[in-house]
This record gives C-alpha cells, structure tokens and sequence, in this order.
C-alpha cells in the first residue's frame, strides 16, 4: 500500500477512484455512528469517514484515533453528500471512504493546538516541529524553496556558477563581530565562521570564474532584531567585468523573474533609483519606504537669520556630514486635525532618535489672518512664513513638523516619524511591494569612539573615481574631505526595508594600499588580516562586483510576516539561543581541554 496522492491533491475528478493517504489526523468527529478525520499533509486536508455499516472493522479501529497519530489508508473517493460540503477547503467536495487503514504511529496530547491562535513564540521555538506542522509555517517554508529554486533556475540561465566557500575560514569584514571556532590540532587559534563570502567570491573572480553564485548561510555576532538572526542566509553573487549598471540589471532580472515565479506578479522594471543625498535629503533614511507620499523639506538656509534661536543654531552649525545643522520640516496633508495628544506622542518618538523637541504648525487657516496654530509661529517674521509655505507647499488644514540638530538627528528622526506617521495615518497601500535602489553611498564614516575612518560598505569597495581627484592619504588630508568621497556601491531597499546590498570592488592594488591608508590601516594590518586578497590583486584581478540579498528578509517582507523567524526552520532567539535544542550550552571539560580552552566564567549563585 503506497501512497497515490497527497491529501490536498484529490478534487471531484476522483470520485469513484481508490486512493492511498499518508499524514496525521487533523481532527476526528464522532457523529453518532460514523467517524469523520480530517487527514493532514503537508499540502493541506481531506475529509475521511469510517462508515459502521460499509466498513465494520475499520470502523471500530478508528475510535481509537487521535489528534495527530500517522496514518495510512486506503479508500474510494465519493461525492459528499448535499449540504455537508465545504467550498471553503479546496477538497471540500469529495470525501474519502476508508476501507483500510494502518496507524503507523500514535501522539500524546500536544502542548497547543496547532490552530489555536497567540500561541506564544517561546513555545512555538521549543517545539518547533509541532509549530512546523501549522499551514502558515508550511506555506512560508514552502514558498521561500519557491523563491531560492526560482533564484537558482534565473542564475544558471545568466551563465552564474553556483561554488561552495569555506564555513571554517578567517574573519571577514563586515562589521559585526565575529563567531569563532577553536582549531584542536593548532592549539591556541581559532577560525572565524563567515560574516558573508566576500573574499572568497573575489577570489573566485581572480580565478577567472566570471560569475558566481551561492545560497551561502552568514555568521555575525550582533544586536539582535525582528530582521536579524545570527545565522542568516544570503543570495551572494559576484560578476567580473562590470560596472554598477551590470550588477544592478541583473540583480533586477533575478528579482523580476522571482516575483513571476514565486508571486505570480509582473515587477515593473526597471527599479527607480535615488543617490544616497538625494535619498537623505528626501526622506532621511538610507532605506526609504517610498510607499509612503510624503517628504521632508530642509529649510536651513531660509532659518539663518531667524528669531527662533533654535532654529538659527541649528542653521549655522558647521560640521561634516552628520555633524552640520540641518532645519527641516515634514509636511501631514490633513494633519491639523491631529490631537495635542497625538503631536506629544509623536515627540517622545522621536526623542529616542535623540531629536530634544518637536516644533509644529497647524495650518488652519492662513497664516495672513493668524490662522497658525503653534508654539513658534510668534518667532517668525512675515518673509519667513511665506517661505516656509512656499518651500513645503503646505496647505490650509495641513500639519507641519520640525527637526532643527545637527543633521544626523533631524534625518532619523524625522525620517522613521515620517514612516510612523504614513502608517498610523493608513497614507500607504500595504500590499504593495516598492523596491528602490541607493545608490552612491558614502565610502567612509567617522566612527568617534575609535577615532578614525571606518568603510560604510567594506574595505574592498570602489570609490567612486571623480571624487578622488587629488585625494592623496599620505598628505594628511582632513576628514571633512574624506567624508564626501561617494563610493560604487548600492542597497536594494524594498518597502523600507533593506533587502541587498553590494558594490563595485577595487581591483587596483595601489588603490587598495590608499584605501586601506584612508582607514588608517597599517600595512602590517592589513597583511594579517586580508594579506591574501591583496597579494591576489597583485596577480591580474580583472574589474569585478556583486551583491548580496538577503534571503530571510526578502522571502518574510513577500510574506507579508513581521519577524523574519516565521520564514526560517529553526530560528534563534533575540538572545541568539535555539530553545529546541538549547543551543549555546555548557561542554564537558575534557572537551574544552582537547581544545586547549578554559573558561573564566563565573557562574552566578
Ligand atoms: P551586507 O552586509 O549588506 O553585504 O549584507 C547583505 C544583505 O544581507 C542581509 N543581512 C541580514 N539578514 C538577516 N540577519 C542579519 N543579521 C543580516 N545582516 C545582513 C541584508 C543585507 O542587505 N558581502 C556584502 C555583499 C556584497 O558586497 O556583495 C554583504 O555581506 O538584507
Ligand atoms: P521651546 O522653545 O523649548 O519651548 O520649544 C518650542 C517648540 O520647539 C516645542 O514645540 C519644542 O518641541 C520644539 N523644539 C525644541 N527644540 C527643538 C529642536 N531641536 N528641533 C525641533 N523642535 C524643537
């Protein structure tokens, strides 16, 4: 007795064809006499009846069935009767009559019911293969083998080679922290597990191999969010003898054809794409949701001069490009019917960017017969007002907020009160899918607590080559200068969220050395830690660059999913722990031994 079909897969087209089932019972119904079970696949239910009168024996075996033991039965499709079908299940028209059947296992009562709702997340982690069994996991799972098979076929098609990179390897940076492996057999070192593939794909191109691709699981030891997992899976690719525009069609091609396959949807192409300035200047963030219809307006060089003092402070601060005063403002079509408890909401927002107050204005009527309402309409002289209007387009029955600091706080905040704002005032459509390219990233960043320059993207990752005209490290240049040099490299964002991200790479060893000098990475360094690829560079790198998606992110956000750990089997925790298997856990000391560790840590009590 093998298996003909899956539960979901018999329709009317079967009636009066025997078949053979395999999967748990869903749920068993007595109805005086006759015994009904739900039986489960993978693809979904069927309905299964143990008649006393056709069947006698079978019938008495199935009293003895319960929520999820396994099953195997055979049976003869038949029409179910009128009134009893259900058009709400896809095989709720036929029924199933068991004349076999053999419980090829039994289930304890389960810690939850699989349909029951607000289960809680500890629970659902600790038995993750009941929680695997509900259909929205089933449906997720299925759908992202749907998304990387289809992620496959399109690379293969475009002539990309899918290689395997080590898991046990050096550090790789990409600016988390690292999970090490002590090495048994070299006493005292360790490997690092990948943060992505980087190197190894360039590499990779140095060899000659010209496009690549892996579905490759990534390893970084950070803070912990709903899209982010300490392990986590990327599509990365890499092409040689490209520029941006290659790497960003393809990735284009790829995304398109996933949305056909997976979404059944046409993704209209190409994706727009904003600079990284304009993106900054438009919405405050390097990841903009641009479902949203509204913007932000700077008005720094109108506030010079004004008479709100914090307005004109934050105007003339100098500074580089976070540091400088920026004064702008969001504009709420409507929004002056928004309460004053609404507008303190909103300020304790976006205190957490660090924004010290939220200047508004509420337009209800205009401004000429003192139909302003606000706490500094009284500092601003006639001339400034009709700016104000004439750069926000702001209109009667309109709401204007307000950031004056220096510039990397007004964008946050006012940039995440912007999202906030769209969604609790439903300005977006939330079933829309909208992705945009960044482009043109900054190629450095202060970091203040290490008092040096730190690569936005990675240390492999081109400027772009207009912006380095003259720019010699060895001359001491000042970090002003070092701050607007724009890279080759780009972020796919999609619906706010960003979903890739990669960049053109420097093939030129003497770049690389400057670069590296930019960063103020010493040669000795920098020979420890990535002396390879640069020895590699010296040896014909053709010009190359990639990119890498992420997977999880992608597949959850096409979901329609909050956390990415509804789109991966066996997530962990925001403690990064996996409440299955408990995993980190405690090791036997001859282990830790072998491994010539010891550890210092105390346990508590
Ligand atoms: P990057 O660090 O931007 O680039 O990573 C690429 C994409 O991976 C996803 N991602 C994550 N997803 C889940 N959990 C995490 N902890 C996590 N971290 C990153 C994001 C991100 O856009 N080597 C470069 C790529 C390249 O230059 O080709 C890299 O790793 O969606
Ligand atoms: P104050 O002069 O401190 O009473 O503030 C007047 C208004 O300006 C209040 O609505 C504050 O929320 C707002 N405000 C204060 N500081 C800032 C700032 N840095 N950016 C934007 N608004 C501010």
């Amino acid at each position: 007795m093998n298996r003909s079909d899956y539960c979901n897969a018999i329709r009317e087209g079967h009636v009066g064809q025997r078949v053979t089932l395999c999967g748990w019972v869903n749920r068993r119904r007595d109805h005086g006499g006759v015994i009904f079970i739900d039986l489960r696949d993978r693809t979904g239910l069927v309905q299964v009846v143990f008649s006393p009168e056709r069947h006698p024996a079978i019938h008495r075996q199935a009293h003895e069935l319960r929520s999820e033991f396994v099953l195997r039965l055979s049976g003869e499709v038949a029409r179910r009767p009128q009134e009893t079908e259900n058009p709400k299940l896809p095989t709720g028209m036929i029924e199933v009559i068991a004349d076999q059947l053999e419980v090829l296992n039994l289930a304890q009562t389960l810690p939850f019911q699989l349909d029951e709702e607000g289960v809680g997340e500890s629970t659902r982690l600790q038995y993750r293969f009941l929680d695997l069994r509900r259909p929205e996991m089933q449906r997720n799972l299925q759908f992202r083998h749907r998304v990387t098979q289809s992620v496959r076929r399109a690379l293969d098609a475009e002539g990309f080679l899918e290689i395997e990179t080590p898991m046990l390897t050096r550090s790789t940076p990409e600016g988390a922290r690292d999970y090490l492996v002590p090495s048994r057999v070299n006493p005292g070192q360790f490997y690092a597990l990948p943060q992505s593939p980087q190197l190894f794909k360039q590499l990779l191109m140095i060899a000659g191999y010209d496009r690549y691709f892996q579905v490759a699981r990534c390893f970084r030891d950070e803070d912990l969010r709903a899209d982010r997992q300490p392990e986590f899976t990327q599509v990365d690719l890499e092409m040689s003898f490209v520029e941006a525009n290659d790497v960003m069609a393809i990735t284009e091609q790829l995304v398109g054809t996933l949305f056909q396959e997976a979404m059944q949807q046409t993704l209209p192409l190409p994706i727009p794409r904003l600079t990284y300035a304009e993106a900054m200047a438009r919405y405050g963030l390097d990841a903009p949701d641009l479902r949203i219809p509204l913007e932000l307006t700077d008005l720094t060089a109108m506030m010079r001069q004004t008479g709100f003092k914090v307005f004109a402070q934050a105007a003339n601060q100098t500074g580089n490009r976070g540091g400088r005063g920026l004064v702008k403002a969001l504009r709420i079509p409507g929004g002056a019917t928004l309460t004053r408890k609404q507008i303190d909401e909103y300020t304790e927002f976006v205190a957490i960017y660090g924004a010290k107050g939220l200047a508004w204005i509420k337009l209800n009527g205009p401004w000429q017969e003192d139909g302003w309402q606000s706490p500094i309409v009284k500092f601003f002289s006639a001339e400034e007002k009709a700016a104000i209007v004439a750069a926000t387009g702001a209109q009667i029955g309109d709401l204007l907020f307000f950031g004056a600091d220096q510039a990397s706080v007004v964008n946050e905040s006012l940039g995440r009160l912007r999202v906030k704002v769209g969604k609790e005032l439903h300005l977006l459509n939330d079933t829309a899918f909208s992705f945009v390219w960044v482009t043109e990233f900054p190629l450095l960043d202060w970091d203040n607590e290490a008092r040096r320059h730190v690569a936005v993207h990675h240390p492999f990752t081109a400027p772009m080559l207009e912006d380095l005209h003259g720019l010699d490290p060895a001359a001491g240049l000042a970090a002003p200068h070092l701050d607007e040099i724009r890279s080759q490299a780009y972020d796919l964002v999609l619906n706010g969220t960003e979903v890739g991200g990669g960049s053109i790479r420097i093939h030129d060893p003497a770049l690389q050395q400057k670069m590296l000098a930019f960063l103020g990475i010493e040669a000795a360094e920098a020979e420890e830690k990535f002396g390879f690829l640069l020895k590699a560079l010296d040896f014909g790198a053709p010009p190359h660059g990639g990119l890498a998606l992420g997977l999880d992110r992608l597949v959850a956000i096409l979901l329609g999913v909050d956390s990415i750990r509804d789109v991966i089997a066996f997530p962990k925790t925001q403690r990064a722990g996996c409440l299955l298997t408990q995993a980190p856990s405690a090791v036997d000391p001859l282990q830790l031994r072998e491994l010539h560790l010891r550890s210092t840590h105390q346990p508590k009590g």
